[in-house]
């Protein structure tokens, strides 16, 4: 492999990083989702620019920034926006939890009924929070368990189980909650399924929350992200959009979220329900959004070719080894490993990697202790010491 700007190793431990914080100083942590890597000079550029500036006071989004968002969307993802349905906000949790608390007060006041039992359904196993959330505004949530499909040669799939989320919907649903491409499993929807779902959504007044934070990871260059509201075509109005640069350009830490809501009524609901429950988009980080996505997509392709190769030797790598398997990804840089065959209990397969030093993520917390969530975007060498650690302590076993 030539030599890559990804290959530098950046010592993060003086920065209160959250990942780097959580294990043990000799432990590789390969969990949490942001990137090993260094932003886009274009972005660093950027806020040295905006610090010249030297009041930092409230700021809205700049034209410019919402110019260069409706000419991401455009250009990367062929879907024309109307910019007046955006909505500014700090982080896509945030975002899905003020989705997560208009969606029954915007479902009430379309049929007219209060419901004292609200309910949204999830297709576990998915990102935690994704299954929090719900719970955490006061709904039911209602799993609907994603289906696996065994393929050749771990080429396996994952689906919606449609049966089962006609016979979820109840009078109850107020919200549907996606996460597209899907975290953990890197999995893309297609149009189809996504329209099925938009349909069976706005026959029933449901609202679809539909994350897509990683929208540009997608590994494959004959594959496209296809937005669900795109999909949705005449249900256009019942998907909430939530997009945001974080994991595109490793700048979880800026916060730069926009929500696209065509709805006018829902929109309203949304901005009020924000409104002093979170604060203001912080003025850096419109600066890093506007810099990175008018400026950002050079090192974005240098960075998907870096991962598409990294995700190539893990692929190969970890199936190599007695006991675990993992299917290729669509997207994310996020492996979903098979640890059913290891002989460990499931419970302790986190405890086990990380005493072997790697740290990874259990994947009981998505929902499914059968699988270990391991985050390659690293250097190559750090993957390969990983990989080295987990398959020496499985050998010894
Ligand atoms: C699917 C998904 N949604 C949301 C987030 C978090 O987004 P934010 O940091 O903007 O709140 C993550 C982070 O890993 C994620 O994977």
């Amino acid at each position: 492999m030539k030599n890559s700007q990804f290959d530098t190793f950046i010592d993060r431990r003086q920065s209160a990083s959250i990942k780097w914080q959580k294990f043990d100083k000799d432990v590789i942590p390969m969990w949490v989702a942001d990137m090993e890597f260094a932003t886009p000079t274009v972005v660093t550029d950027a806020l040295k620019t905006r610090i010249d500036h030297p009041i930092f006071g409230y700021t809205s989004a700049p034209e410019t920034l919402v110019q260069s968002v409706a000419d991401y969307t455009a250009n990367r993802h062929g879907w024309t926006i109307d910019t007046k349905q955006l909505c500014w906000i700090p982080g896509v949790l945030s975002a899905l939890t003020a989705a997560c608390n208009i969606s029954a007060r915007a479902r009430n006041s379309a049929s007219g009924n209060l419901s004292s039992s609200d309910e949204i359904i999830v297709f576990p196993p998915v990102y935690h929070p994704l299954l929090e959330i719900p719970v955490k505004t006061g709904k039911t949530r209602v799993d609907v368990p994603m289906v696996y499909t065994e393929g050749h040669d771990n080429t396996g799939s994952w689906n919606i189980d449609f049966e089962l989320l006609e016979s979820s919907i109840s009078d109850n649903t107020v919200a549907i909650l996606l996460s597209s491409p899907h975290n953990p499993m890197g999995k893309m929807f297609s149009t189809s399924e996504l329209n099925k779902l938009a349909s069976l959504s706005a026959e029933n007044n449901i609202m679809v929350i539909s994350d897509e934070i990683h929208c540009d990871l997608i590994l494959h260059d004959s594959n496209k992200h296809v937005p669900t509201a795109v999909a949705a075509a005449e249900h256009y109005e019942s998907v909430i959009t939530i997009m945001s640069p974080s994991k595109t350009f490793n700048v979880a830490g800026a916060n730069c979220t926009f929500v696209h809501i065509p709805n006018p009524e829902w929109h309203a609901l949304f901005q009020a329900e924000a409104h002093y429950t979170v604060p203001h988009v912080p003025t850096f980080s419109y600066t890093v959004a506007e810099a990175a996505y008018s400026k950002g997509w050079q090192w974005h392709s240098e960075l998907i070719e870096y991962l598409r190769s990294n995700h190539d030797y893990l692929h190969t790598a970890i199936n190599d080894i007695d006991g675990l398997s993992m299917d290729r990804l669509e997207a994310t840089y996020l492996a979903w490993i098979d640890t059913r065959e290891l002989k460990i209990d499931n419970d302790k397969t986190n405890d086990f990697f990380a005493h072997a030093g790697v740290g990874l993520s259990p994947g009981s917390q998505f929902g499914d202790n059968n699988f270990q969530r391991l985050n390659f975007a690293c250097s190559r060498q750090q993957l390969e010491e990983g990989v080295k650690r987990m398959r020496v302590a499985i050998a010894n076993l």
